[in-house]
């Protein structure tokens, strides 16, 4: 070889060496994010989540990181299926257990991918005969739950969704109360069953009606307007979570509503189960047939059988605890002026006892940005008006049949919503 030559590739590799004599490691993600495992630095006996803006992580000498996933390791193939691994960066080497790696490496994890199955049994807050179906995937022989869709087959819409919103480094992923029912039946290709549909106002028949329709401009979105959650796992499901919105109330105090809880979420590490949901029907004005200023509210359907919600709301169960569970309800229709205030507001309005709301709430009673208001859960439960709301349940009384324990022999039950069942609702039939 030649001299020259040799002895530059001497020089390249040397200064290569020294600039990385220092004993750097490097952990690399794959570019597509839902493949991306989380780091997290270990100190003492914590772990703090690492913020990675970059595609690498470098490690110092004798660092501990932990790589966790989501659903399992991919690669390195010699751990393939585990959830989480530690690495130790020691002289140029990663240390995994007892594997030595080289001090560039790649890591990640099998994609999250939830499937949809009927539930083997309805869910408590699913009436019947409307399909419970569960956004779930199997993980080391158990399964994982996403979320719990209640859905309206005949008509082709969701009554309503149960999941969970928690602060982004949270472990809390899933909603509590799913594990009472297993998958069955699973329905593939989703997109493909639960078609988006927009609805096209010049295809109403009814002069009337198709006139609002082209006023009110309702436009087929998901139940779930977090970005994030959105974005995480709910994007990618055609129409399935989808109803029609008055884009006034979606991106005007729906929005802001959504924006306010998120950061809620956020600064407060709150966590929720919610159950969000649809109810009623939005009617318009007709002055067919009427002289001068009465009208009737004629509900608006389409396709068939399909109609657009009145109500949009969100019952809001903090699994921390403490915290009021609260019902956040939106009225989803562009003609409220044509109804009586105290009959759309169906419950004593809260909102401005609730204090993160402080940032949103001053808009909720305009009109034309859709009104919402805030409802204790204890009084919504017990109106009943709203569809696919949870419903009181009788207490139930405790028979023993061992010998009664020597203190305390009632025993406490829950309905679905962990809620404690007292005589508070004993009252309601
Ligand atoms: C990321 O990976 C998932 C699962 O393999 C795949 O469905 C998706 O299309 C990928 N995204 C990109 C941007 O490559
Ligand atoms: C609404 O439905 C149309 C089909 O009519 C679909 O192309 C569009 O993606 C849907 N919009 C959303 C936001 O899902
Ligand atoms: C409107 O309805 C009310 C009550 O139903 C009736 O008394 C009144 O005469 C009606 N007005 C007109 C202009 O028809
Ligand atoms: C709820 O939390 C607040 C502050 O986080 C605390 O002061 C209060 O005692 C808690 N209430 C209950 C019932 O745990």
């Amino acid at each position: 070889m030649d001299f020259k030559i040799f002895s530059l590739l001497t020089l390249i590799f040397c200064s290569y060496s020294v600039t990385h004599v220092s004993c750097d490691c490097y952990i690399t993600l794959d570019q597509n994010e839902s493949l991306r495992p989380k780091l997290y630095r270990n100190i003492g006996t914590r772990k703090a989540l690492v913020h990675t803006e970059s595609l690498s992580y470098r490690l110092n000498e004798n660092e501990v990181i932990t790589v966790d996933c989501e659903t399992r390791v991919l690669r390195p193939s010699q751990f393939a299926g585990k959830r989480s691994i530690n690495c130790k960066c020691s002289g140029n080497y990663i240390y995994i257990d007892n594997h030595n790696f080289n001090s560039h490496f790649l890591i990640w994890c099998d994609a999250v991918k939830w499937n949809l199955y009927e539930s083997s049994k309805p869910f408590s807050w699913c009436p019947k005969p409307l399909a419970s179906y569960l956004l779930a995937r199997p993980l080391n022989k158990i399964y994982e739950y996403l979320a719990a869709v209640c859905y309206n087959f005949d008509q082709q819409q969701i009554l309503n969704l149960h999941y969970a919103a928690e602060y982004q480094t949270s472990l809390y992923l899933y909603p509590n109360r799913l594990q009472n029912y297993s998958p069955s039946v699973e329905i593939l290709d989703i997109p493909n069953k639960f078609i988006p549909h927009r609805i096209n106002p010049s295809h109403f028949k009814n002069a009337e009606v198709r006139e609002w329709m082209q006023f009110s401009q309702y436009e087929n979105h998901s139940l779930i307007q977090d970005p994030i959650l959105y974005r995480k796992s709910y994007g990618k499901l055609g129409g399935l979570l989808e109803l029609d919105w008055w884009p006034n109330l979606r991106l005007g105090n729906w929005r802001l509503y959504e924006r306010a809880l998120r950061e809620h979420i956020e600064a407060d590490k709150a966590i929720y189960d919610i159950l969000a949901g649809t109810s009623h029907i939005v009617g318009v004005p007709s002055f067919e047939g009427a002289c001068g200023e009465n009208y009737t509210m004629v509900s608006v359907q389409y396709s068939d059988n399909k109609y657009i919600p009145m109500y949009v709301w969100q019952y809001l169960k903090s699994v921390k605890g403490n915290g009021t569970d609260v019902v956040v309800i939106g009225v989803n229709s562009a003609f409220v002026d044509f109804y009586k205030e105290e009959k759309l507001i169906f419950c004593t309005d809260i909102c401005h006892k609730i204090d993160w709301l402080k940032s949103a709430r001053s808009s909720f009673r305009y009109k034309s940005l859709g009104l919402i208001f805030c409802c204790d859960a204890k009084e919504v439960k017990k109106a009943q008006h709203l569809e696919g709301f949870p419903l009181p349940i009788k207490p139930v009384v405790a028979v023993a049949q061992l010998p009664p324990l020597p203190s305390n022999p009632v025993i406490v039950k829950y309905d679905d919503f962990n809620e404690p069942i007292t005589e508070d609702y004993a009252d309601s039939e």
